[in-house]
C-alpha cells in the first residue's frame, strides 16, 4: 500500500495557501488510486480469463496514477522549509552549468519546456549512463517520462497547479513564482542521490 504524504511547505509567494491544500487533496487521489489499481488487479486476476479485458486496461493506467503520485512528491517536497538558492559553489550548478553554459540559459530552457501547451510536467532528470542532465516534458504524469533517468526536478503545468493563482495565459508567472518558493537544496540532494 502507498501511503499519503505529508509535507512542510510554509507560505509560498506567489501560490496561495488554498491552491496548496485543492493541490494536496489532488495528490492524495493518486495515492488512492494506484493503490485502488493494485487491489483491483489482485482480485481480477483471480478470474483472469473472464477479465482480460478489464485487466489489461487497469494495467495500462497504472502509469497514469503511480506517476501522478510520484510526480507530485517531487513537486511538493521541492517547495517544503522555504526557498533555497542554489550554491553557486554546489556541485549541481557545476553540472548545470556544463550542460547550458550558464544558470540563465539553463532556466530558459526549462521554462520553455514548462511552457508546452498542454497538461503536463516539466522534468529534469539525471541520466546515470551518459552521466548528465536532461530536461523534458512529460503529457499528462507518464507520457514521455525517460526510463532509467533519476528525476531531480518537476514541475507541474497541469492548470489545476496555477489556475486558482493566474489565469492560463499568465501561466509564466506561476513558472516564476514556482522558482521564487524553491528550495534548491532539496534538489541538489536529488541530484546527490541520484548520482549515487
Ligand atoms: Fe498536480
Amino acid at each position: 500500500m502507498y501511503q499519503t504524504q505529508t509535507f512542510a511547505i510554509p507560505e509560498l509567494k506567489g501560490i496561495s495557501k488554498h491552491a496548496i491544500e485543492e493541490h494536496l487533496k489532488l495528490y492524495g487521489g493518486y495515492v488512492k488510486f494506484s493503490n485502488t489499481i493494485l487491489e483491483k488487479i489482485k482480485e481480477y486476476k483471480q478470474d483472469a480469463e473472464k477479465n482480460t479485458y478489464a485487466l489489461g486496461e487497469l494495467q495500462r493506467r497504472f502509469g497514469f496514477e503511480f506517476n501522478g503520485m510520484r510526480n507530485h512528491e517531487y513537486y511538493f517536497k521541492s517547495l517544503e522549509n522555504g526557498a533555497q538558492a542554489l550554491d553557486t559553489k554546489s556541485t549541481l550548478r557545476k553540472a548545470i552549468e556544463k550542460e547550458f553554459g550558464s544558470f540563465d540559459a539553463w532556466l530558459a530552457d526549462f521554462t520553455n519546456i514548462a511552457l508546452t501547451r498542454g497538461i503536463g510536467w516539466a522534468m529534469m532528470y539525471y541520466d546515470r549512463e551518459t552521466m548528465r542532465l536532461t530536461h523534458a516534458w512529460v503529457d499528462e504524469h507518464h507520457i514521455g517520462q525517460l526510463d532509467g533517468l533519476a528525476p531531480i526536478l518537476a514541475l507541474d503545468m497541469w492548470e489545476h497547479a496555477y489556475m486558482i493563482d493566474y489565469v492560463p495565459a499568465d501561466k509564466k508567472k506561476y513558472i516564476t513564482a514556482f522558482f521564487d518558493n524553491l528550495n534548491w537544496s532539496v534538489i541538489e540532494e536529488n541530484y546527490l542521490a541520484a548520482r549515487g
